[in-house]
């Protein structure tokens, strides 16, 4: 799993701190929410900015992130997938596409590849059932997956990475200053 930075850069933290007021609770999701939107997850570092500049203890910061599915405590992958299992889409083979997925990228307990790539996850209903099933990749809806589809565009992604690491590995050895 890609681990959460040991440093974060806090003024992300300070001026959500100073829009929203270092009030008490009625400001916890809110705060915590605008975190996440920031950083991508919810960094330890700026929890602990926060209890210790507002009137919100970090047992009620974690109580409430713990709480909501919405919040991660680790970073997320460059590439989001999110395979829906709402009805529809489960009984038109949504658990095969996670499998496949899984199968490929080698995801054990984590949901976000070591590499930080990707990031799978499993949501309800994306609103679109008559083009079950469907995954959501990188804010893209995709039609009538199949296992193959899936799995082709992962690797597609994968590659294009590998790419522009390489080019970047080139560039910097032509030019050790970039
Ligand atoms: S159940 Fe998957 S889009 Fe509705």
């Amino acid at each position: 799993m890609k681990q959460p930075s040991s440093s974060i850069d806090l003024a992300p933290t300070m001026a959500i701190l100073e829009r929203e007021g270092a009030g008490g609770r009625a400001q916890c999701i809110k705060i915590l929410q605008e975190l996440q939107a920031a950083y991508g997850y919810l960094p330890a570092l700026a929890l602990q900015y926060v209890a210790d500049h507002s009137a919100i203890s970090k047992r009620q910061l974690y109580g409430v992130a713990t709480f909501y599915d919405q919040f991660r405590f680790t970073p997320i992958g460059r590439h989001v997938i999110r395979v829906c299992h709402g009805t529809a889409c489960h009984v038109n083979g949504a658990n095969r596409i996670t499998q496949a997925i899984e199968e490929l990228l080698d995801f054990k307990d984590q949901d976000t590849t070591t590499d930080g790539l990707f990031t799978l996850e499993t949501v309800a209903c994306l609103g679109c059932c008559s083009l079950a099933p469907v995954i959501n990749f990188n804010d893209e809806t995709v039609a009538r997956v199949t296992p193959d589809k899936a799995q082709a565009l992962v690797k597609t992604a994968r590659e294009t990475a590998a790419k522009e690491k390489t080019a970047k590995g080139e560039s910097r050895h032509e030019n050790p200053s970039v």
